[in-house]
């Protein structure tokens, strides 16, 4: 650790300065020996993860407020703090090696350090002493560190323990699912030869990294697009999307569904939508990485597009949303974003069905998504949509169930999806 703080201060603090968080890790693993890359990750992250809470713990056990630290200083006892709470090293090396630092920078924080670090330590009940005073919002909103509003509309839609289980699902590290393009013996072959684990899912040609032995961008069968990176949950509900000659995808960036439903059936016909060029661009980058190929088009999918009108077998509103079923996959810049106002999201959600819906053939189906976990934007918009429109019925989707539900406390990515069929009205 002696090493690596000083390094991982100076990363985190280029963060706290407005650098994008991926960019600096990017950034750090040309810099940080191999064998060490792993633990600067786990430590960076970490941080960066739970910034909030270790600035609380820091806050209450510290006599020197916190904006009276030097910068790197006050990195240097959260990364201690997380060491010391988060991971399974022996604490005490992590308080002697952290006090030495300070006293090789001759700082006269030093004794200040090995009184904090000691005492968080011998602490029994950290919650009960740093947020037992708070009420459970204000304990969530510091602990957790999702801004105010995404943190009260999930109390609100959820309920307490609800919403504590999905804020700490959140802080997890995400599972890294995919997808096999080609020839599947082949490709798990080249995934054998480098040596990763993985484990077969439940949707044909899903797989999921169990050990990754390097980055991403290394893996052979990843840069030459043998493999598409998509979570179980998403194959699963592609995997539901009825076959069909034509298929207009309202909301394609960067192109999950898509790929996987062209992945399943190259000769599908699919037209992919999304509100801006960038938008496309993305979904073009990984079409071309697979080498393969959809209709795109820019169109915002709040106006109506009287060339689209009852043109095809299936269209699919993978609807934009809060994002709350997928809270675990958006580390560092985009967990501090306000979860958007509920009610503009439901009303722009309405919109874009009412759209959808005309450009579904009689006898067509449209598919209703969202990887939200909030009844707001998934069960009341399909009733809402379903009172105006009588010549639409759902279609059950399981035995039992009427709508494909994903769950993040059952370790999966929160996604819901309805399927709706088009009679003639
Ligand atoms: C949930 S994501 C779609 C994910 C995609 N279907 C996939 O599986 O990879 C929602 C998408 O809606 C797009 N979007 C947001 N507002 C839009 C609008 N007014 N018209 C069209 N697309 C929009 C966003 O750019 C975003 O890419």
């Amino acid at each position: 650790m002696k090493h690596l703080f000083p390094i991982l201060t100076k990363a985190l603090l280029q963060v706290e300065e407005g650098a994008s968080a991926q960019l600096i890790l990017d950034e750090y693993r040309q810099r940080v020996p191999e064998d060490s890359w792993g633990l600067f990750q786990t430590f960076y992250l970490g941080v960066l993860e739970w910034q909030s809470h270790l600035e609380s713990i820091l806050k209450e056990f510290s006599k020197l407020k916190l904006n009276k630290y030097p910068k790197e200083d006050r990195y240097l006892m959260l990364l201690a703090l997380y060491g010391i709470l988060f991971l399974r090293k022996p604490p005490y090396a992590i308080v002697n090696e952290t006090v030495e630092l300070f006293k090789r920078k001759k700082s006269r924080l030093a004794p200040m350090a090995n009184a904090i670090l000691r005492s968080v330590l011998r602490e029994e009940d950290l919650d009960q002493r740093v947020y037992g005073r708070m009420t459970p919002k204000q304990k969530m909103i510091k602990k957790y560190g999702y801004p105010v509003s995404t943190t009260s509309t999930l109390l609100e839609q959820l309920g307490d323990k609800k919403a504590e289980e999905l804020l700490l699902y959140s802080k997890s590290i995400p599972r890294t699912d995919f997808v096999i393009l080609g020839e599947e013996e082949e490709v798990l072959r080249m995934l054998e030869e480098e040596g990763h684990e993985i484990k077969p899912l439940e949707v044909e040609r899903g797989y999921s990294f169990v050990k990754m032995n390097r980055p991403l961008e290394k893996v052979k069968a990843f840069k030459e697009g043998k493999i598409y990176i998509q979570s179980n949950a998403s194959q699963v509900l592609a995997s539901l999307i009825p076959e069909g000659k034509t298929l207009l995808d309202l909301c394609a960036a960067p192109g999950g569904k898509s790929i996987a439903l062209l992945a399943r059936d190259p000769n599908r016909e699919i037209t992919g939508a999304d509100l801006t060029k960038d938008k496309l661009r993305m979904i073009r980058e990984n079409l071309d990485r697979l080498a393969l190929d959809l209709d795109l088009k820019q169109w915002d999918a709040t106006e109506e597009n009287p060339a689209w009108l009852e043109a095809y077998d299936t269209v699919l509103l993978d609807a934009p949303c809060s994002g709350t079923g997928v809270l675990h996959r958006q580390k560092g810049e985009s967990a501090d974003k306000e979860l958007y106002d509920l009610e503009q999201l439901t009303l722009q959600q309405d919109e874009m069905l009412t759209h959808a819906a005309k450009y579904v053939k009689n006898g067509g189906f449209l598919i209703y998504s969202t990887c939200s976990i909030l009844r707001d934007e998934n069960e009341k918009r399909v009733e809402e949509f379903l009172q105006k429109h009588p010549n639409f019925t759902v279609v059950n989707l399981s035995q039992d169930e009427a709508f494909y539900r994903s769950y993040p406390e059952e370790g999966e990515d929160g996604f819901f999806a309805c399927l709706m069929e088009k009679n003639e009205g």
